[in-house]
């Protein structure tokens, strides 16, 4: 696509595509095939040195898979990007690419339960430091700064509070101590459709793809997005030595599919979360919500800055507590219990005891996650009906 000024809809159709020359399918064919066959020996070796290209083995990259990472890399604003087999083949192949033993990593004490695990139980046995600090205070992430920080990971708004980061002013002090330290944020609750990262001064974007970007609850896929050297060595050393993370061909077709809606479900997802959002704070059976797009939301103004919209997720509390917020649960029609977010259907589920699991009640307490949390991934559903939905529940408690 010539035109880099085209509008986001446009961009998430068109961008990276290839013309089939073979039979002119319009959709990108699926190339299910583990390998690629050479003409000879010689090419070959020609292409396992770098001096051609072409293609080798899926896991070293695969046609489908290349079409999907140049649309994502396009939407994110980035040189590149790398799609894995989920966000946290993402995650995991991105830190393993800038950590090793001795290095320190500097994170948010709210994220999703298994990059905090990730961070706090597993990249800590191999000798990485890390350091769990208020990363909505730019003060706070520059006094953690230390000669062997090597990263500062953050998500925006985070799983499953919604606190928020301000992505410019985080990578600004970052870069202002030492302009190598990758600076990665997961956008996974935002997607490129309502902030962009890599324009505020984050080196890095992560994605878990399963959510919005696929968006219809059937695939689990991630990407990492950056400058195409970092990326380069995410592919060769991240997932190709280290997590074998590599998506199968007919995921990244699914992906495709899922991304030409992305900006009108993406739309639809904020109208609901915010109609769904105003309902709950004048529910007087309601304690608290968590929903950037209000005013009583300690990010707001960030969010408002660096944000299109505030998204489809929403956490509350219910009066009476955890007891009430499972009752709340258990008493839905239309909405479901389940993890994951993004989908079409509206999902609701208890972070302390699903999702944020991995933390212990000190850590949770900790990482301002309230025990009775409730978390809503607004569906695509209409907004009316969730609301009944959520109506005749609390009339059960
Ligand atoms: C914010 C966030 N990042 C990463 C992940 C991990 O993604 P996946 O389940 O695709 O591995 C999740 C999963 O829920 C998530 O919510």
């Amino acid at each position: 696509m010539e035109n880099k000024q085209v509008g986001f809809g446009t961009k998430a159709i068109h961008a990276g595509n290839v013309k089939d020359s073979v039979y002119g399918a319009l959709s990108m064919p699926i190339y299910q095939t583990s390998t690629f066959f050479f003409e000879n020996c010689e090419q070959g070796g020609k292409r396992f040195a770098g001096e051609e290209g072409g293609y080798i083995y899926t896991r070293l990259g695969n046609p489908t898979a290349s079409v999907l990472e140049d649309k994502v890399a396009a939407l994110e604003g980035g040189e590149a990007a790398a799609v894995m087999s989920s966000g946290m083949g993402a995650i995991s192949s991105v830190l393993w690419s800038v950590a090793s033993a001795g290095s320190h990593i500097i994170a948010d004490g709210t994220l999703y339960g298994c990059t905090f695990a990730l961070l706090s139980h597993g990249l800590t046995r191999y000798g990485v430091e890390v350091s769990f600090v208020d990363t909505s205070d730019p003060a706070k992430v520059k006094e953690a700064l230390q000669e062997n920080t090597v990263a500062v990971y953050l998500e925006t708004p985070a799983n499953p509070n919604l606190k928020i980061a301000d992505l410019a002013a985080v990578s600004e002090v970052v870069h202002a101590y030492n302009p190598e330290i990758k600076v990665i944020c997961d956008n996974t609750f935002a997607t490129p459709y309502l902030q962009n990262p890599l324009a505020l001064g984050v080196d890095v974007v992560v994605h878990s793809a399963t959510k919005y970007l696929n968006g219809h609850g059937d695939v689990i896929a991630g990407f990492a997005v950056g400058k195409k050297e970092f990326i380069d060595t995410v592919k060769k050393f991240g997932i190709k030595d280290m997590t074998g993370s590599v998506i199968g061909p007919f995921e990244a077709f699914l992906i495709l599919r899922g991304l030409k809606t992305l900006e009108i479900r993406v739309q639809r997802h904020c109208e609901n979360a915010r109609k769904i959002a105003a309902y709950l704070a004048a529910n007087p059976k309601v304690e608290k919500v968590y929903y950037p797009g209000l005013e009583s939301h300690p990010g707001h103004e960030v969010a408002k800055k660096q944000m299109r919209d505030f998204g489809g997720m929403l956490s509350f509390e219910v009066a009476g507590g955890k007891e009430a917020g499972m009752k709340l649960c258990n008493s839905l029609k239309l909405c479901t219990i389940a993890v994951s977010l993004g989908d079409a259907e509206t999902l609701v589920e208890h972070p302390a005891s699903m999702t944020h699991s991995t933390y212990t009640a000190e850590e949770l307490k900790e990482a301002g996650i309230p025990d009775g949390l409730v978390r809503m991934s607004t569906g695509l559903e209409n907004a009316e009906d969730i609301i009944a939905d959520l109506e005749q529940a609390f009339e059960q408690i």
